[in-house]
């Protein structure tokens, strides 16, 4: 089997879930060929995101995958936007890069990774790379899809020349998670989310909270996955372990690596529909919020909505990537 060429675009973490998304990836140079990590606006500012993303990359000897800066802010979201949102329609309840500051802290160990972003922005990178592999590329989308947005805005002929788009984002019959309708990652930038998806882009796989919901890491997993030492797993520990010692009985949402499981077994998946997903951009209680539209709207597009997976089938996965013993260098 041929890897699947991907960029893998992403609003980082220090590990759950975009990190962990990536490691996994990584993990199986088999079927996924990385091509670039592009670094957008989400949980963290870019700046952060990125450091989050080289300190993975190198924890996993994975360095020379090379990492690309991407948009900074979304299209019309804004931190002021955001505030308007809260005070008229209610809280929301994370809200990422708006609430950071500017500083950007060294990762896990207080020492910055050696190897830096590459000098082109992620724009540039993604337009590059799909007219050097056509319809060769599937974009892996697990934050705002605002570096994609921009891309085909530049380039509305691309659309037609990537083989697909697989994204983490979006609620077609649930809830939201930062607000009751939204998503977080379509809230952050719905203009961008909305403007993807009218693309015509031959393939686009939708892993929103439908799916990811089903997914609760719990800490006997955890445990077990830290129980092998190594410099990922200990990383895991550093961000995942002060929730689980709070509260025994907490979960994590692993939204980004639900997406990376499919990426390397399509069986995971045991339920999906084709749905229309109607991404609402006015400015309301709903902005951000996805559905299932019920009639025909300018922009609203078919899409494969993933609704239900083999859990057992995806924790292996997952373990396995993650858990995955150091190679003892006497060997
Ligand atoms: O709503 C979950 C999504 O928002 C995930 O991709 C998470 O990493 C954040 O970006
Ligand atoms: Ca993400």
């Amino acid at each position: 089997m041929t890897a699947h060429r991907i960029i893998f675009d992403t609003d980082s973490a220090v590990f759950n879930d975009d990190a962990a998304a990536l490691a996994m990836l990584a993990g199986r140079p088999d079927v996924v060929d990385i091509l670039g990590v592009t670094v957008v606006a989400g949980n963290y500012p870019v700046p952060q995101g990125a450091e989050h993303m080289l300190h993975l990359l190198e924890l996993i000897g994975a360095d020379d995958i090379p990492l690309y800066l991407g948009a900074e802010s979304p299209l019309v979201n804004s931190p002021a936007h955001a505030a308007r949102q809260e005070a008229r329609w209610g809280p929301v309840s994370f809200k990422g890069a708006f609430d950071a500051t500017d500083r950007v802290v060294p990762p896990q160990g207080g020492r910055f990774a050696a190897a830096r972003p590459r000098t082109t922005g992620a724009v540039p990178f993604i337009i590059d790379t799909i007219d050097r592999y056509p319809h060769e590329v599937t974009l892996v989308a697990v934050g705002p899809m605002t570096n994609l947005a921009r891309a085909f805005q530049r380039r509305p002929d691309l659309a037609a020349l990537v083989k697909g788009l697989v994204f983490m984002g979006g609620n077609a019959r649930v809830p939201g998670n930062v607000t009751p309708a939204a998503e977080f990652n379509f809230w952050f930038d719905p203009e961008a989310a909305h403007a993807v998806l009218a693309m015509p882009i031959p393939d686009v796989v939708m892993f929103g909270l439908d799916i990811t919901n089903h997914a609760p890491l719990r800490k006997s997993l955890f445990d077990r996955i830290v129980a092998t030492d190594t410099p990922l797993t200990r990383l895991m520990r550093h961000d995942m372990a002060p929730r689980f010692e709070a509260d025994a009985a907490a979960t994590y949402h692993v939204w980004d690596c639900i997406t990376a499981a499919w990426l390397i077994d399509p069986s995971v998946v045991t339920a999906s529909e084709r749905l229309p997903i109607a991404v609402e951009t006015s400015f309301g209680a709903t902005y951000g919020g996805s559905s299932v539209a019920t009639a025909p709207r300018p922009g609203t597009r078919t899409l494969e909505v993933m609704l239900d997976l083999d859990l057992e089938k995806f924790f292996r996965i997952y373990e396995e990537l993650l858990a995955t013993p150091p190679t003892d260098p006497a060997a």
